[in-house]
């Protein structure tokens, strides 16, 4: 299959660039950045670093948007890290030599030359896709299917009160790309993430492995999961006591849809205007918005396939 993955590399993203790379019969066409977990520089070095760890250089990386299309700038550093890889040194880091520009106008071109074959996976803001459907409103016709890490669906945020990360900092985009969007659409949200999380005693069995890429992550994810699983977290958190990569999810989904053991169709777009519900998902499920697309909500996923995709990402 063929993937262009567009993603605001941190620790999740990360994981998901190596799940994809581990996957049988995946090929990623290119990947795009976009500001998100951290500023677009970090996204684009971060890109670079994992694809070094795994080997992979030679996939094309692009620069994409720098900033929201209306919405103020933010990042998650808290979570993932000023350099939005856990603040781990990296004294090889490869240089921006490799880069290549024009993310959107790249992705446009990609889905031209294979129209109907090319699944987008996007796991950060939706910048770089609102832009593309401007660009060329039939780029989502062409595609294959997107899946989505973003939103969420009983109004439990994890960056304000009822909003999601990746859709509360870029709501106008999250938006366009619900609206238009009307190829097929997979959408893994927060709490689906929190519900499918995984116990720790797997992430330390997992990373136990002794290879190059499985202490690529446990390093890079160290500050995350000391925060997850710190007793204050806990006590905060009513869902999700466990290792939660939801980028991870999307990327999974998208190479082996039958990891969905339980979704639901619903037609669904994004609160722009709320004092507390900004970013908000809102799932339409008396259909009062007579909106004939409707997308995927991922539920659940079969945790054991799930795993083993994990376990195959580091060896
Ligand atoms: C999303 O926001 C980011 O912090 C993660 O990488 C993920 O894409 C979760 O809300």
């Amino acid at each position: 299959m063929k993937l262009i993955i567009d993603m605001d590399t941190g620790v999740d993203d990360a994981l998901a660039i190596m799940v994809a790379l581990a996957a049988p019969d995946v090929e990623i066409l290119g990947i795009t950045c976009c500001h998100g977990n951290t500023p677009l520089e970090n996204v684009i070095k971060n890109t670079l670093r994992v694809l070094k760890v795994c080997n992979r250089l030679d996939i094309p990386v692009y620069r994409g948007c720098g900033k929201p299309l209306l919405a103020r700038k933010q990042h998650a550093g808290d979570y993932h890290g000023k350099d939005g890889l856990g603040d781990v040194p990296d004294p090889d880091a490869p240089g921006l030599e490799l880069l290549k520009k024009k993310a959107v106008q790249a992705m446009i071109k990609i889905v031209n030359q294979n129209p109907g074959e090319v699944t987008l996976v996007a796991t950060a803001p939706l910048t770089n896709l609102a832009v593309a459907v401007q660009l060329d409103p039939n780029f989502p016709k062409k595609l294959k299917a997107l899946y989505l890490m973003g939103g969420n669906i009983n109004s439990r945020g994890n960056t304000t009160a009822c909003g999601e990360f990746n859709f509360v900092a870029d709501p106008e985009a999250a938006y366009v790309v619900l609206d238009r969007y009307t190829c097929p659409t997979y959408i893994a949200s927060w709490e689906f993430s929190c519900r499918n999380s995984l116990p720790w005693s797997f992430y330390d069995q997992w990373l136990a492995q002794n290879t190059e890429k499985a202490e690529f992550f446990k390093k890079i994810s160290n500050l995350t999961v000391t925060k997850a699983r710190s007793a204050e977290y806990q006590k905060e958190t009513t869902e999700g006591k466990g290792f939660n990569s939801c980028d991870t999810y999307a990327i999974a989904a998208a190479i082996d849809p039958t990891i969905i053991t339980e979704s639901e169709e619903i037609a669904v777009t994004v609160e722009l205007e709320g004092k507390y519900t900004r970013g908000m998902m809102v799932l339409d499920y008396i259909e009062q918005m007579k909106k004939k697309h409707k997308a995927v909500i991922i539920k659940k996923v079969d945790l054991e396939k799930f795993k083993q995709m994990l376990m195959n990402s580091v060896k």
